[in-house]
């Protein structure tokens, strides 16, 4: 036995010191040191040994292997040795070169901004519930004061799911799952993709980011929510932004508005984004609606609400001038890289 471990040892050297290249040398140790490997084969024989004969021939086997583990691990670094030496021989080799820069991912401008808005809001006591993306009909459109029969439904083109649920045409369902859920008086925002289906063009998206916000309390007043909303957008753009406010109709707020913000992408100049108006709608709001906070299990009489649906796609196009809100879901590294 002691002789056939000497073989293997002598063999195994002369292949380890022949072996021309890495590939080859692996083969080599594959074929001593590998699972089913020579050596690893060796002490399968045991049984064939006397119970006095065995500790010792235990103690020959592994140390052949380690043996040849190392000289193994050594003519590996001779060859890794060689081919470096051969690269830094060419006369064309330049180490002066700069080296492959490392690519690095970076954040969607999306996820920055809502991070930014989350710390605005969290900064001024509002809670971040989760909701659901696939949504009842009840509390997509029935419990925002839109019956069926409601015109409203149709501003909405909705992707109906085979189970009757849907995917949210907009965050609002969160403001009535969160009366529900919470005791008022609470804050709460909820920012989040909603879906709708319609024709693709460079403001339309069936995919885009919504920023739903809902304050309840016993006293909220129109004063208040218009604050609150300039409070919010100078937080965000960080500088003075031109509004403007008008009535707007949306069936779970009385009174609502439209509050619009100057274009920045044509800084009011009127382009494509702004539909040549040179300005943009960007967050309707408005005094929750007496049926909604009555869907929402609370009494009318006693709280009351402000709402707004920020559209965060937008707003991440304002803040970086984007011009095409297809940019945003496509995908296109070239978009994505500038973000870094
Ligand atoms: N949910 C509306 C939409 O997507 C936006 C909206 C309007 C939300 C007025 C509100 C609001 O909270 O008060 O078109």
């Amino acid at each position: 036995m002691s002789e056939m471990i000497r073989e293997i040892l002598v063999a195994a050297a002369g292949e380890v010191e022949a072996a021309a290249d890495e590939r080859v040398l692996k083969e080599v140790e594959v074929k001593y040191l590998g699972k089913k490997g020579l050596v690893t084969g060796l002490m399968n024989r045991m049984r064939e040994l006397t119970p006095a004969e065995r500790p010792g021939f235990g103690k020959s086997v592994n140390e052949a292997k380690d043996t040849i583990q190392r000289q193994i691990d050594s003519r590996r670094n001779g060859l890794k040795a060689q081919v470096l030496m051969k690269e830094v021989a060419d006369p064309f080799y330049d180490p002066t070169l700069p080296g492959l820069p490392e690519v690095e991912g970076s954040l969607h401008p999306l996820t920055v901004i809502t991070q930014e808005l989350e710390e605005i809001f969290r900064s001024m006591g509002f809670i971040i519930p989760d909701y659901p993306e696939a949504e009842s009909e009840f509390f997509n459109f029935e419990a925002l004061n839109i019956p069926s029969d409601h015109p409203a439904r149709d501003m909405q083109d909705t992707f109906w799911l085979k189970d009757g649920n849907l995917l949210r045409t907009h965050t609002s369902p969160g403001q009535v799952r969160a009366m529900r859920e919470f005791a008022p008086p609470f804050r709460a925002i909820f920012p989040g993709k909603v879906y709708r289906y319609e024709a693709v063009d460079a403001s339309h998206e069936h995919t885009f980011h919504q920023v739903e916000g809902l304050m309840v309390d016993r006293e909220v007043s129109v004063a208040n929510l218009i604050h609150s909303m300039k409070v919010l957008l100078g937080r965000i753009f960080k500088r003075d932004v031109k509004i403007r406010l008008r009535p707007g109709y949306f069936p779970f707020v009385e009174p609502g508005f439209e509050l619009d913000i100057e274009c920045a992408v044509c800084g009011g100049k009127g382009c494509s984004v702004c539909k040549k108006s040179g300005w943009v709608e960007l967050l309707p709001c408005g005094l929750v609606h007496p049926n909604v906070i009555r869907f929402g299990g609370l009494d009318p009489t006693e709280w009351h609400g402000w709402a707004f649906g920020l559209g965060l796609s937008r707003l991440v196009m304002m803040k970086y001038q984007v011009n095409d809100i297809r940019h945003l879901m496509g995908g296109d590294l070239r978009f994505l890289e500038q973000f870094r």
